[in-house]
This record gives structure tokens, sequence and C-alpha cells, in this order.
């Protein structure tokens, strides 16, 4: 079920668009009403990214990116737009409308979420307590610093049985609600006693910035060495992944891919910022997905020992289907990446991640790992993947060495996979050569860059659209010269989409401020939107202008159905009713 519009319209009014971005941005400078910071979206040394107040919304004369409140929010948090919603609902004190009407188990989840958030602060609070030593003097010894620490909210589980069951009771919580939550287990004798005792606590947070669950790494040489949170109502460790609440906003367009959360938070320490690791068990399906709905690239850091290189093959194998490339890190004297960075420091590491662009035998080692080698068409199909594989590999000399490994592996000679590289080299370039004939094609009317994936069949119409939308926004009081123009008149869907919006809120004398507007729009739209309120209008002669716009828009419909005879028509029909300026 949608969320009604009211409440998006109440929801935009209380989250001013300064207040939420300036929890992400440094707004720094003036100009005038708008304020400018650096854009949280691309790296930039001057700030072009500008908000503005009146109009509720913010645009990156750098990047382009631009929309309103909710579609900052979407960005910047990667939310899809219901929980972009949810988000800033929170923020605001709001209670987004309640569709499933399960408000029990909504509530029982909430409970949990809460007792989560206060065990997570408790676990980090004790850091500064004498319980929490021991952990102090680990996180010491492991090389993490005090920011570190803070950024992952870790903690301590002090070495006793009831701590965290006994604070947690004092702070309101029942008994049944800390074993829902995972973090008490029922003893023989009835009572409850703490899951996780003695260890560095590593709290876990999903993309929408809730604690759900907790890992414990133990302080000395207890077993396990490692305590996950089981699953939860709250809580599923094969659909989340640890650190991915940072990684999402990291701007270094990849994820990479470790096995332990130290390893994790090593790098990120390091400046990795992008790196996430499953919750304790192997990589899922469902992980692979949500990894891609952050990036397409990935860059599996796994232990270099067998295990390791065995779990990358297998991941790599769950990423490859979900879309994404994926590279593997090999880390040569070093057992993981905790280790490496700490014997040979962030720049090994960045090398690493360099010389990984291009590891052309894992990628074939895992095409080949597709295939049942073993019979004629398993080594057919490995032949031909691997070959469109090194097809795209740029430097000849690796081409040509891989080559013979792909013979090898095909049992094929070496001069038959070289003349099937060369058809699917041949093949790659008319595809690239078609591709940049139809960019060059493709009409940008508004500032650089235009969103992928809004274009524009007729430039000429567009344009009049275009300046439509701008005016009508700047004054919604002209939507009553606007009589008899449609939306199916408009050549660009997202366009008409736009007009049809405004026009229906203008006649019910709603607001029509572009941050209501573009809250229902993707991000593209909502950043074509703020390019297109970029360009100039002249209030001066709107209506002058408007009708001329009208008047392309009427002319090109016309040319396009072939009809010219049409035009003089109504050029006629204009002049006796005066229209048409
Ligand atoms: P490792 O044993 O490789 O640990 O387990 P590590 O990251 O190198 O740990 P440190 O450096 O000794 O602290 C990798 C991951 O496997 C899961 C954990 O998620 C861990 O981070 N694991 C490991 C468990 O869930 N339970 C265990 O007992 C051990
Ligand atoms: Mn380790």
């Amino acid at each position: 079920m949608a969320i009604p519009d009211s409440f998006i319209e109440e929801l935009v009014s209380r989250c001013d668009i300064v207040d939420v971005v300036s929890d992400y941005v440094q707004l720094t400078k003036r100009s005038g009403s708008n304020q400018f910071g650096l854009c949280p979206f691309h790296s930039e040394k001057t700030p072009s990214f500008s908000v503005s107040p009146d109009k509720q919304i913010y645009h990156c004369f750098g990047c382009g990116k631009g929309g309103g409140v909710i579609s900052f929010i979407m960005e910047i948090e990667n939310l899809p737009f219901r929980d972009a919603v949810a988000f800033l609902a929170r923020r605001a004190g709001m209670e987004v409308p309640d569709e499933d009407g399960d408000k029990e188990l909504a509530g029982r989840r909430a409970r949990l979420l809460e007792l989560n958030k206060s065990a997570a602060r408790w676990f980090y609070d004790n850091l500064s307590r004498p319980e929490g030593e021991k952990a102090v003097s680990y996180i010491q010894k492991r090389r993490l610093t005090k920011r570190t620490v803070t950024n992952f909210g870790l903690g301590a589980a002090p070495d006793d049985w009831y701590a965290l069951v006994n604070e947690m009771r004092r702070r309101g919580f029942s008994d049944q609600e800390l074993l829902d939550a995972g973090l008490a287990k029922r003893g023989k004798n009835g009572g409850v006693y703490d899951v996780f005792r003695n260890r560095l606590i590593f709290p876990v947070i999903d993309v929408r910035g809730s604690v759900i669950g907790f890992s414990g790494r133990i302080l000395d040489d207890g077993e396990p060495k490692y305590l996950n949170t089981p699953d939860t109502p709250v809580f599923s460790k094969s659909r989340n992944l640890f650190a991915l609440n940072l990684a999402k906003r990291s701007k270094r367009g990849m994820l990479i891919l470790a096995e332990g959360n130290v390893d994790v938070v090593m790098l990120h320490q390091a400046g990795f910022d992008c790196a996430v690791a499953s919750l304790g068990t192997s990589l899922t399906a469902e992980q692979a997905r949500l990894m891609s709905r952050y990036t397409k690239n990935v860059v599996i850091a796994y232990d270099s020992d067998a295990a390791g290189v065995k779990a990358a093959q297998r991941a790599i194998g769950l990423l490859e289907p979900a879309g994404l490339q994926v590279r593997v890190l090999r880390m040569e004297g070093a057992k993981d990446p905790d280790e490496f960075i700490k014997a040979k420091g962030p720049d090994a590491f960045e090398l690493l991640l360099e010389r990984s662009a291009n590891h052309v035998e894992y990628r074939i080692l895992a095409v080949k790992a597709k295939y049942d080698m073993d019979t004629d068409d398993g080594r057919l199909g490995f032949l031909k993947e691997a070959t469109e594989l090194l097809a795209e590999n740029p430097n000849a000399v690796e081409r040509e060495i891989y080559a013979k490994r792909v013979a090898e592996y095909a049992g094929v000679s070496a001069e038959a996979v070289q003349s099937e590289l060369r058809g699917a080299m041949r093949k790659n370039s008319a595809t690239e050569r078609k591709k940049r004939e139809r960019q060059a094609m493709r009409p940008e009317l508004t500032v650089q860059p235009a969103a992928k994936n809004i274009r524009y069949e007729n430039v000429a119409s567009a344009a009049a659209e275009e300046g439509i939308v701008r005016l009508l926004m700047a004054d919604p009081e002209l939507v009553r010269y606007t009589e008899g123009l449609k939306r199916e008149d408009f050549t660009s869907g997202f366009l008409g989409g736009i007009y049809e919006r405004v026009v229906s809120r203008a006649t019910e004398h709603r607001e029509v401020t572009p941050a209501v507007i573009s809250a229902t729009l993707s991000p593209e739209e909502a950043s074509q939107l703020t390019r297109i309120l970029q360009g100039p209008v002249n209030m001066g002669n709107a209506r002058e202008a408007l009708s001329d716009y009208i008047d392309k828009i009427k002319t090109e419909a016309v040319k396009k159905s072939g009809r010219r005879d049409l035009l003089a028509v109504r050029d006629k029909y204009q002049k006796k009713k005066g229209l048409g300026g």
C-alpha cells in the first residue's frame, strides 16, 4: 500500500532540508539565499553542492545530483523510497501510517531494537568502567584506535554471568525480551544468564542504523573464539552484512568482502571504508544481492589459507550471478587483511587493490568452476566464456599468456583459443562503437550530466516541455493558462508526469514545491528535475513564454504525426483566437 500523499507532505514540511543536509555536509558558504558545501556524492575540493532553503532542494553543480529531502536521504543512506520515508519520519518523531496492520509484531520488534540499542550503549560505556579494562587492553593490543572504537561502537562484555541481564532488567526489559533478543539464555535452574561474557563486542548495525545483533570475540584463548547473535525477529545472519551501514557511504565505488570482524574494522581504520563481512557464516545469495544494491564491484579479501581460497571460489559463484564484477586479492605473506595491514601498511594494501584490478587467473578459474570439464559440452562452454572474459582484457601480453592457460584447461590447441579470442574481440569493438554512436546521438538539454535513464525522444519539444515545468514550478498560478495542454502532448513521459502532478496540485491549491514534487521521483529523476529548475526563468513575460512553449509542443506533435498540412490550419485558428503571442 502506498504511503498517503498527505503524510509525505507533512513529513517534507517537518524536515527542513538545510537541517537534514547539515547532518552530513558542512555548509560553509553562502551565495544569495543558497548555502554551499562539499558534495557528499563525489570527491571535490571546492564546494559546488548547494542547498536552497526557499525551494527546499539540493543540487550539485559538479556531479548533477539533486532533489528534495527524501531523495537526499535515499541517495546518501542508499535507501529505497519507503525506507527513506521511515528514516526521516523517525528523525521528525512521526509515525509512518502502518500498512500491514501487524502492529503487534511491529511493537515487539521495536522493543527488541530498543533493547539492542540499550545493550550496545551499555557495552560501549563499559569501556570506561573497571569491568571493561580487559577489553580496553585487548583493543590496544590489536591496535584499534579510539576513533575506530567510536565509529563501530565497540564495547565490552564483562567476565560475569549476570551483568547485562541485571542492567537491562533495571532498564525495564523483561527476561523474555532478553531471551528473544538472543542476549540471554535460560539456565538449568530456570533463571536467565548473559550470552556474551568476557568478550569484545561488535554491534551489528543494519543499513537503516538499527542495532540488530552482536558479535563477540573472546578476550583470551577461550572457546568459541567468536559468538554471534542467533537469528531473532530483528536479526537474520544470512540477510545482513557486518559494517554495511558504514560501507554503503564509501566513495570507493566497491565493497571489500573480508572474512573476519577484526579484518573489517582494521580495513576501515586504514582508510578502506568499504569493507564488510558476513556474520559468522559463509556468504549467502541474499547477501550477494544485498551487496549488488550498493555497488557493481566486489573485491574479495578472504584469508590467504586454503580454506580462504576455497571460500573465495564459492563466493564468486554467488556474487557473479548477482551481477557483480568480482576480483580477488592475494595477500602474500599475511594470513588476513588485519595482519597484512599491520605488517605492511595501508599503502601496500592499496597496491594490492590496484593490482587485483584484473586478476585474470582467478576469474578464469571461477568460469571453469561453473562447467563440468569432463564433458565436451562443458569444455566448449568454458572455452567460449573464458575467451569472452579474455577479450575484455586490454593487456595483450596477459591475453596471450592466459589464452594458453585456457587452451590447456579446455584441452584444445592454443591456436584454436587465439582464433576464438579474435572473434570475441571483433564483436566487442563493434558493440562499443554502437554504444558510442548511440551516446553521440543523445541530446543533452540541461546542465551536464543528464540522468542516465531519462532520454528525450524529441529535443525541440522536450526543451519546451522543460520550460513549461520550470515556469509552472516558479508560479503555479500559471496553470490557468495551460488549458488544453495534456500530459499526452508531452513527448517526454517524465516531464509529462511532472506536468500532470503540478497541474493537479495547483488546481487544488495545494503546495507545488520542488521538494513535494520530487518526493515521488527516483533519485535520477529528482536530479533531473533540479537540473531543469536551475535553468533561467523570466517571470516578466511568463505568459508569453508559456504560450510559446505550448505552441512549440503542439507543432512538434503535428510534425511527428506527419500531417504538416494541419499546421497551416492551426496557424489560422490561432490568429483568429488571438493566441500564439
Ligand atoms: P577467523 O578465525 O579467521 O578469525 O574467523 P579472525 O578474524 O582472524 O579473528 P582474530 O583476528 O583472531 O580475532 C573469521 C570469522 O569467522 C567467524 C567470525 O565471524 C570471524 O570474524 N567465526 C570464527 C565464528 O563465527 N566463530 C568462531 O568461533 C570463529
Ligand atoms: Mn585475524
